[in-house]
This record gives C-alpha cells, sequence and structure tokens, in this order.
C-alpha cells in the first residue's frame, strides 16, 4: 500500500483539550461491557425521558414528513413559544424575533462568539466552569483567560473580578448560572452589575442560562430582564431531557440579529426540523408539570448527595443552588484527583468526573459528581465510595 501524508492539521488544534469526562464514560463503557457494575455519576446527562407529549409531536412530525430545512433562526411558532415563555416565568416581552433556535446552546455559543470575537480578542471565564467555553473561544482563534473562582465568591465570576481582568483586548465574559460545575447562582444584582461592567468596558456579557429550569432555592432570575444588550444562551437538552436531539436557542441584542442570522444561515442552515416540531409541545402544561416532577426529584437528590459526600470526607462548602452537580472538594482524601477517580472506576465501579475538566485552578483538589441517578444508585455509589476509602486508610 503506498504511503501518503498525514493531512496537515491547523495550529489552533494543539490548544483544543479532550473532554476527559468523556473518557472516563468511555473507559466505564468498557467495564460494563465486561461485565461489571458501574455507577454512573461522571456525565452531565439527565436519565429521565423525554417527556411524552414532546416524543409524540417528534413522531407526528416524522410521520408528516417534516424533514426538511426551517428557516436558519428556527420555526416561527417555536421562537414565538419560547417568547411566551419568557413572559409567563419572568413577565418581560422578548419580540420573537430576538430568538434564533440553535442546534443545542452549544450551536447558540458558538454563533454568539463567531459574532463577537475578533483573532486575538479574549474571553473571561470562570476557572471551574463549563469546559467548551474555553475550547469555543480557540475555535474563533480567540484567548480564553480563565479566572480562579472559589467558595468566597460562591464559585461565579463577579463585577469585582471581571473589572480586574477586563482589559483592551477583552472582547466578553461568560457567565453560567446555575454552573457547570458548581451549581451555583449568580444574584440578579450581581448580574446587573456585571452586564453594566461588560457594556462601560465596550464588550458583550454572555450568560448560559441552560440550567435556568433546575434551581432548587431562590429565584434564578433572567438577565433577559436586567437588560436588552445580553447575549443569553439556553436549551431544551437538560430541563426538557433532551439531550440528543440538539436544540438550544440564543436571545440576541437587536443590533447584531442580522449578523447572528448571516452566520446561522452559512453554519448551520437551519436547526433540526424534528426537533423543533417536538419542541412545540415543550411549553404545554402537562409537559411542564412533567419537568417539574423533574425538578423536585432532582432536588431530593441533591439533598441527599450532599450530607453523603460530606459525611465521607469530601467539602461541599456550599450547597449548590441548582443544575445538578456538586463540585466536591477532595484534597483530606488525595492528592490527585485524576489519580483518584481512575482509580475508583477501576476498583470500585463509581465514575465521577476530575477537576482537571474543568480548568486549571486547584483541579487536583476537586472532583465532580453529577445526580442523575435515581436515589437508591446514588445511595449504592456512595457505601461504594466508602468502602473505597476505608480500603485505602487500612
Ligand atoms: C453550562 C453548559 N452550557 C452548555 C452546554 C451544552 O449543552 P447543549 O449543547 O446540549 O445544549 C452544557 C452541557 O453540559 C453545559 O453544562
Amino acid at each position: 500500500m503506498r504511503e501518503t501524508a498525514a493531512p496537515r492539521i491547523a495550529a489552533r488544534m494543539a490548544a483544543i483539550e479532550p473532554f476527559r469526562v468523556m473518557d472516563i464514560l468511555a473507559r466505564a463503557r468498557v467495564l460494563e461491557a465486561q461485565g461489571r457494575s458501574i455507577v454512573h455519576m461522571e456525565v452531565g446527562e439527565p436519565d429521565f425521558p423525554t417527556p411524552r407529549p414532546i416524543c409524540d409531536a417528534g413522531i407526528a412530525a416524522l410521520a408528516k414528513g417534516e424533514l426538511h430545512y426551517t428557516p436558519a433562526p428556527g420555526l416561527t411558532e417555536l421562537r414565538e413559544a419560547i417568547a411566551a415563555n419568557y413572559r409567563r416565568l419572568h413577565g418581560i416581552d422578548i419580540p420573537a424575533s430576538r430568538i434564533v433556535v440553535t442546534t443545542g446552546s452549544s450551536g447558540a455559543l458558538l454563533l454568539a462568539l463567531g459574532a463577537l470575537v475578533d483573532p486575538g480578542d479574549r474571553v473571561l471565564l470562570s476557572d471551574p466552569g463549563y469546559p467548551c467555553n474555553r475550547n469555543f473561544v480557540r475555535l474563533v482563534n480567540g484567548e480564553p483567560i480563565g479566572i480562579a473562582v472559589g467558595p468566597d465568591s460562591h464559585y461565579q465570576l463577579t463585577p469585582e473580578s471581571l473589572a480586574r481582568h477586563w482589559d483592551s483586548r477583552t472582547a466578553a465574559a461568560i457567565v453560567a448560572t446555575p454552573s457547570n460545575p458548581t451549581g451555583t447562582v449568580v444574584p440578579p444584582a450581581q448580574l446587573r452589575a456585571m452586564v453594566e461592567l461588560a457594556r462601560e468596558r465596550g464588550g458583550t456579557l454572555i450568560v448560559d442560562e441552560i440550567y435556568h429550569g433546575l434551581v432548587y432555592e431562590g429565584e434564578a432570575k433572567s438577565a433577559l430582564a436586567l437588560a436588552e444588550d445580553v447575549f443569553v444562551v439556553n436549551s431544551f437538552s437538560k430541563y426538557f431531557n433532551m439531550t440528543g436531539w440538539r436544540l438550544g436557542w440564543l436571545v440576541v441584542p437587536e443590533r447584531c440579529l442580522r449578523e447572528i442570522d448571516k452566520l446561522a444561515q452559512n453554519i448551520f442552515i437551519s436547526p433540526p426540523a424534528p426537533a423543533q416540531f417536538a419542541a412545540l409541545a415543550a411549553f404545554r402544561p402537562e409537559t411542564l408539570a412533567i419537568a417539574e416532577t423533574h425538578r423536585m426529584e432532582f432536588r431530593e437528590r441533591r439533598d441527599f448527595l450532599v450530607p453523603a459526600l460530606r459525611a465521607l470526607g469530601f467539602d461541599v462548602p456550599h450547597t449548590p443552588e441548582g443544575a445538578f452537580y456538586i463540585y466536591a472538594g477532595c484534597a483530606r482524601l488525595t492528592q490527585d484527583s485524576f489519580a483518584f477517580t481512575r482509580d475508583l472506576l477501576e476498583e470500585s465501579g463509581v465514575a465521577i468526573a476530575p477537576g482537571i475538566d474543568f480548568g486549571t485552578h486547584r483541579p487536583r483538589e476537586h472532583v465532580r459528581f453529577s445526580y442523575t441517578q435515581s436515589i437508591d444508585v446514588l445511595a449504592e455509589g456512595v457505601r461504594r465510595i466508602g468502602e473505597f476509602l476505608r480500603k485505602r486508610q487500612s
């Protein structure tokens, strides 16, 4: 066979890191295929099925052959349904024209960064934070700047930390509330101050509200209720258990609409049509009732897992208010969270995510637990971790 030269890979790829939790998941699947029982607390994917009314609407769309491109910013009816949901939840009037339906919130983040970031521009992010964000920034040849956050700032960026790091090369900052991996929520006054700071510095705040439906304490106010010149990202993935349907949305300031529309036309042509028809059923009362039962279940799981992890010796300084993650300090148990997650999986069949996935600020001292399994399964995970720790200490 004739040897061919390897294709030349773009230099930017050297900086784009793998999502290590996916490696853990792959290893967990190999062990399962060998007959091992694995407790999954690694991936950020709800265990609940997509609510029946959404599936039925999707099946009906397939039967009718609704399988064509839709307008690039999505079906008008869906954009109107999302706008109506902002009215219902937050009492705010967002014109449907400002809502762009996307291929997951991943598509929304890519569109926002594509429109806002020039090569060499900086984007401020929390560290720890959602790992894909820094790689999206690199994809558009920007420079992600991680800002260390910890218990003192509720694991979130603050107006003060943004002000300290915002320089002439900064184009934007991304805030996720509730956050992945910490589940913490930014209070409205703090969010407003951050939008104002970005505006004063001539940049933009991108607010990721993908976990907004999943808040267990207090109220998560949409950034859209606070300002018009903010980009807001959201998704059907988590609250409506639609991860595989690949559907999200971006709310865009009026004056940026044309730019986002152009990008959406070119990059995606349209978001997936069957998923959009299915999502039309998401805001119906019967679907919202199902989603609410899931939220209550997540809260019970959190209330079980946080004290159980503390009893095992993990540090959880704040009970997370939302999402389905616990970012736990493990310094009292190990000096190397990556080796810890690997050994825990191999020896005890419990899969969790290492801190290294979420940034460079003290990653060896942290691990992330997802409570996307029933309480019985979580209890089995806790039992196995207890046994694993006892064996190590003996
Ligand atoms: C904070 C955050 N933003 C965005 C996403 C991307 O989700 P999707 O593209 O499925 O909407 C995730 C997924 O885990 C996330 O945790």
